[in-house]
């Protein structure tokens, strides 16, 4: 997979990629990141990308013309599945996104800043709007780590032991069920008898079951999509 961020920041992602699984998926070679500041596709003095809203009102909107060229650029060199616009008035990521995201090829992440994006960029170019819930960040960056991260955990290979992420809370409309590692007992505490007996078949009946409890008690809203 390979995946192209476009923004205004691009030093705010960074370190997303430089730890842990996503520098392992990138070592490996089953992704790669490639960052794009919008500044460099501008002609305007000071690298200027944003300016005033026709029609007033407050905040700056990302200009058309240099994200036209750096998508322009990109699609020049190779076909994209997505073209995706991080915007808290998009689709709410969820599990099910993440997973149909994972078997694509390329996309490009457009990071909005600012008030947005011009709408003409949105209707012309972009073919996903993605928020990551119901709350506004400063801008699409960290936004586009999550969708990353979420994503790029899932492409066959990424992770080690490739059943955990089919264990996932969420996969199958469920939470996961609780885990415990040793200590057996800690001050008192103790780890349910049932997952030290061996007895593999019942132990997974207790886990969907105990699955099946705290999505009832925390996430009812998930069953009925069940
Ligand atoms: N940009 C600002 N807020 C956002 C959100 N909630 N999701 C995606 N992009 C955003």
């Amino acid at each position: 997979m390979r995946i192209d961020i476009i923004t205004v920041l691009p030093e705010l992602l960074k370190s997303p990629f430089e730890a842990s699984i996503l520098k392992r998926a990138i070592e490996k070679g089953l992704v790669e990141i490639h960052m794009h500041n919008l500044r460099d596709y501008t002609d305007k003095s000071y690298n200027q990308v944003d300016d005033y809203q026709f029609g007033g009102g407050a905040g700056m909107v990302l200009m058309i013309e240099p994200i036209d060229k750096c998508i322009s650029a990109l699609k020049n060199e190779r076909e994209y599945d997505e073209i995706i616009y991080m915007t808290p008035d998009g689709k709410t990521l969820n599990q099910k996104m993440a997973n149909s995201l994972s078997l694509i090829e390329n996309m490009i992440i457009l990071c909005g800043h600012y008030k947005g994006v011009d709408q003409r960029v949105r209707d012309a170019y972009v073919t996903k709007e993605i928020s990551v819930g119901d709350y506004v960040l400063s801008g699409g960056e960290l936004a586009a780590a999550i969708l990353c991260d979420s994503v790029i955990r899932l492409i066959p290979g990424v992770l080690s032991n490739e059943t955990s992420a089919l264990t996932d809370t969420f996969q199958d409309n469920l939470l996961a069920p609780p885990v415990y590692t040793r200590p057996s007992e800690y001050k008192g505490l103790k780890v349910p008898d049932i997952l030290l007996s061996g007895n593999f078949p019942k132990i997974e009946e207790w886990r969907e079951n105990k699955a099946y409890e705290r999505t009832k008690a925390l996430r009812p809203d998930l069953l009925e999509k069940k």
